[in-house]
């Protein structure tokens, strides 16, 4: 019988591949480490570790299939509590990838090391509980912790680092880096900088770019064209440099419990606010009100990682519509940590300079007189209202 693993080299998952032969009785375990833009030095130690347990290792690249589920998330201006769902939206991409290993490999399990308190059992799950294999979870289920981890892991001589400084639960993909745990589940705790990796201290400098949308997609920053990963990967550096995108949050998980993270994300910050910038110039205002409890409920499929769910496609239908006009430039300074929208151009603004400026007095058939009947009707009713109650009260 064999197992695949959800592995990327850390503590939790090195110490699963002993467990699903000891306690779950497998002959074999293979580990899987999905791409979806860690850094290479979380290959390197998956690899590393994968060698010195004499593990089957497959690394499955989904860098570019994930890149696009973000670019999705951007036209749905999806964030969850402030955070831009970087390790929300990788899991379902990276439980299919494995999944679809496993079948090749005539697994007949699978398995991951999330703890039973998170989010992410339930998004790994919700992909592989569709399949016919058995689903493994050895974290939860055998109650482990992570200090019993690190003593199995000495008692076993296996590869795992021994309790190094900074002992942060850390998450790393394209769109998002998230640091948990330690000293952080403190609220009151003000994390030190070196938590950070991806944004600099904002210095006092700062730096316009231009971005170009089609469709409501990012496609290009300063009129250089750029795929969907390398586009991100771009403004990370660009935007992590000011410092942008930073959040510390106390975040409402599915499971109900409350978590302190810490999190960064240069290139979504900057994406989601020039994106929200182009969408005030082309659409009207009921599409940007009613698109707002689109985006919402979008962003709440996105962080329980049901993004294949079929409301998903029906806000897409929407979404897509409202999209269509999302064709244009925005100009964001990065300044002080921030990436603020600084200029917006569009062939399709729903915008006429003409109307709105203070220096025109007729436009076509339209003259300011024509607001003096408007404004005579304007809070008509609570006029009607508050009189009545005056009046009572006088009494
Ligand atoms: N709580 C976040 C989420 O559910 C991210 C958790 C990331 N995991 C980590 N080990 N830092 O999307
Ligand atoms: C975990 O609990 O395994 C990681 C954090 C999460 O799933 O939210």
């Amino acid at each position: 019988t064999r197992v695949a693993l959800a592995f990327s080299g850390g503590l939790d998952t090195t110490v699963c591949v002993p467990l699903l032969e000891e306690e779950y009785g497998y002959d074999e375990v293979i580990g899987v480490t999905v791409d979806v833009g860690q850094p290479a030095s979380e290959f390197d130690e998956a690899e590393e570790t994968a060698e010195a347990l004499d593990l089957d290792h497959y690394v499955v690249d989904a860098k570019a299939e994930f890149a696009d589920l973000c670019f999705d998330s951007v036209r749905a201006n999806a964030t969850y509590q402030g955070y831009p769902l970087g390790t929300a939206l990788a899991r379902p991409v990276i439980a299919e990838a494995i999944l679809q290993v496993a079948e090749e490999q005539d697994c007949d399990g699978i398995a991951h090391g999330c703890t039973g308190k998170g989010n992410d059992q339930l998004r790994f799950e919700a992909v592989w509980r569709d399949s016919d294999l058995e689903v493994i979870a050895p974290v939860r289920e055998l109650g482990l912790t992570r200090e019993w981890e690190q003593e199995y892991a000495d008692d076993k001589d296996l590869p795992v680092e021994g309790g190094s400084g900074g002992d942060w639960s850390i998450d790393t993909n394209l769109w998002s880096r998230s640091v948990e745990g330690d000293e952080l589940e403190d609220p009151s705790y003000v994390p030190p900088t070196d938590i950070y990796d991806w944004t600099d201290e904002p210095s006092g400098e700062s730096e316009e770019i231009e971005i170009t949308f089609e469709k409501g997609y990012p496609v290009a920053v300063d009129g250089e064209e750029y795929d969907s990963v390398s586009l991100i990967e771009h403004l990370n550096e660009l935007a992590g440099s000011h410092g942008v995108g930073r959040t510390d949050s106390m975040e409402d998980r599915m499971l109900g419990l409350k978590v302190r993270e810490n999190y960064e994300h240069p290139a979504a910050t900057t994406l989601l606010n020039a994106h929200e910038a182009l969408e005030g110039l082309v659409l009207t205002q009921e599409e940007r009100e009613f698109k707002q409890l689109i985006d919402q409920r979008w962003s709440k499929k996105g962080y329980e990682g049901l993004v294949d769910a079929p409301l998903v496609g029906a806000l897409e239908g929407f979404i897509a519509q409202t999209q269509q006009r999302v064709t244009g430039t925005v100009t964001v300074r990065f300044e002080g940590g921030t990436a603020r929208p600084v200029a917006r151009d569009s062939e399709f603004a729903a915008y006429s300079a003409e109307h709105a400026s203070f220096d025109t007095e007729t436009v076509g058939k339209i003259t300011q007189e024509d607001a003096t009947g408007v404004a005579k009707y304007h809070g008509f009713q609570r006029r009607l209202a508050n009189a009545v109650t005056d009046d009572a009260d006088a009494d």
